[in-house]
């Protein structure tokens, strides 16, 4: 009996001790976050709006973008903006913006302001399931994205470009917007799943991925099931996909082929419990890569080429194909993981196209506690506890403190000696997010754009022949307007006398 007690003791009294001292250092944790909480914090100053309905008015009259632009140029870094009953925090800036990037989920989190993505990227993934499912799922991407793998996806990458640009003939006109959009599907899914789907993502996929990304209008934040015709589309493009993909992953299982893609990836990846990935969460998974890479890389793929075909960019576009022959001097004709890593004006240039041009205005969070933030002129707001939180990519990447002559596409803004980026710290460039979120598809993604502009900038001589394309706004995620029309001719082969022009300049390199 008296053994029976000391055990009893001992295992109680440590457990209340610990008890204790987990409940005092987390009041006192709460309390450091209270005090810490300057008295001089006040609420962010609100942007002028009418009555009942805010900036309503303003935003039909000018647009999501300038409605931003005006409230920052007259109120600051930190603002809330008033739509109909709802309010928005706007952040802008590395100073102001580190709780939204590296605080915690549980502080400010995802959840709330992304579940309008859930019709789209289906069931099982994504905003459908908890924050611990989620962050594991992002761990299969980021482990289907290391280097050993991105070396196998560069081969696949260059194979796709080059047959696919064997399409074109000696000369044409093309619309880039189009065919890129086209490309990126077409290697995006040859990485995701091999060579045997191709040509049905080719006829069918391609289509439905278009359709999805169509259901996501700005309408879809607020009122995601709202019975409008792109959100029917939407959905029966998401059936349908989920019915390929389906038999996809069925014919992968039964096959037990060894493949080296990202599918037997995520087949083969397994959560912390051993549970393995089921065939609704592998669909969802494969749904959620296209559509995170595909608008987001084809449309930087066209700002890219629209800004160095640009008549004002001629030395950019020289400075990249010179850079291309260096590479061809180098290595002839081989294009891999290693000698693309060789092209840093072609990745300056991918990254400065999309600085200017983020496929998304603005990435959004949910303050599930209050925190204060202090710009560099010293003032401190509190944002409150329940407030939805932005993060205007748009006007963040283009701060004349962080970047000079910000509306300038300056390529050399990244290079050595300048590394512009850097000066107001690692958040000064959000185009993939950054700190807790930051994207897990930068490197695939600019491997992609790279692998189709070298073999562009090598292979033709090319103009564009439509004016420098409009941004469409009006969309959650924002690309070039309208068709971007080039004209290319076929080069024999890239030499040091070759030939690049473009409407305004025509030059010999
Ligand atoms: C040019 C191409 C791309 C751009 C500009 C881009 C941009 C972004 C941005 C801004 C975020 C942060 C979102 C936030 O903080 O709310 C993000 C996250 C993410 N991206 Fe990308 N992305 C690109 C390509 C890709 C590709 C190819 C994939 C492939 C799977 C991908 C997968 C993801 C994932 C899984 C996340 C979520 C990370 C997390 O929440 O921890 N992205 N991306």
């Amino acid at each position: 009996m008296e053994v029976a007690t000391v055990n009893w003791v001992a295992f109680v009294v440590p457990i209340a001790v610990a008890t204790i001292i987990i409940f005092i250092s987390a009041m006192m944790a709460r309390g450091r976050r209270r005090t810490e909480r300057s008295p001089r914090a006040r609420p962010p100053p609100v942007a002028a709006g009418a009555p009942l309905v805010g900036v309503l008015p303003w935003l039909l009259a000018k647009g999501p973008l300038q409605v931003i632009r005006d409230a920052h140029a007259e109120l600051g870094s930190v603002f809330t903006v008033r739509l109909l009953r709802r309010e928005v925090t706007f952040l802008v800036g590395p100073d102001v913006s580190s709780h939204f990037f590296q605080g915690l989920d549980s502080e400010v989190s995802q959840d709330e302001v992304s579940r309008f993505t859930v019709p789209t990227f289906g069931p099982g993934v994504a905003f459908d399931v908890d924050l611990a499912t989620r962050r594991e799922q992002i761990r299969f991407f980021g482990d289907a994205m290391k280097p050993a793998k991105l070396r196998t996806y560069a081969g696949l990458m260059v194979r796709e470009v080059e047959e696919y640009f064997t399409r074109w003939g000696e000369s044409g006109t093309v619309d880039l917007k189009q065919e890129l959009g086209h490309l990126v599907t077409l290697v995006a899914s040859r990485c995701l799943f091999g060579e045997e789907v191709r040509s049905k993502m080719l006829r069918e996929a391609a289509t439905h991925l278009r359709e999805l990304n169509d259901g996501m209008r700005l309408v879809t934040i607020l009122f995601p099931h709202l019975p409008i015709p792109a959100h029917r589309r939407r959905d029966r493009a998401r059936a349908r996909l989920g019915e390929i993909f389906s038999d996809m992953v069925r014919t992968r299982r039964e096959s037990g082929r060894p493949v080296d893609d990202m599918l037997q990836c995520l087949i083969d990846s397994r959560y912390k419990d051993g549970r393995a990935t089921t065939d609704t969460e592998l669909v969802g998974m494969l749904v959620s890569a296209l559509f995170a890479g595909q608008h987001t890389s084809s449309s930087t793929g066209t700002w890219t080429g629209a800004r160095l075909l640009a008549g004002a960019n001629a030395e950019h576009l020289r400075a990249a194909v010179r850079e291309q022959e260096r590479v061809v001097a180098r290595h002839g004709d081989r294009v891999d993981y290693e000698v693309l890593q060789e092209m840093e004006t072609l990745h300056r240039s991918v990254k400065e196209a999309l600085r200017l041009h983020p496929p998304a205005m603005m990435l959004l969070r949910h303050a599930r506690r209050s925190f204060v933030v202090r710009t560099r002129e010293g003032d401190e707001y509190e944002v409150p506890e329940g407030r939805t939180v932005a993060s205007p990519m748009v006007i963040h990447n283009r701060l004349p403190r962080v970047y000079r002559d910000p509306e300038r596409y300056e390529p050399g803004r990244f290079g050595p000696g300048r590394g512009e980026d850097g000066a107001g710290g690692a958040l000064s460039y959000t185009a993939f997010g950054g700190g807790r979120h930051a994207c897990v598809g930068e490197a695939f993604a600019y491997m992609q754009i790279k692998v189709i502009w070298s073999h562009l900038l090598r292979n033709f001589e090319m103009e564009m022949v439509s004016p420098f394309p409009e941004t469409d706004w009006n969309v959650v995620m924002p690309g070039p307007k309208g068709k971007v029309m080039l004209r290319y001719k076929r080069r024999k082969k890239m030499s040091p006398t070759a030939q690049i022009t473009n409407p305004h300049t025509r030059y010999v390199l």
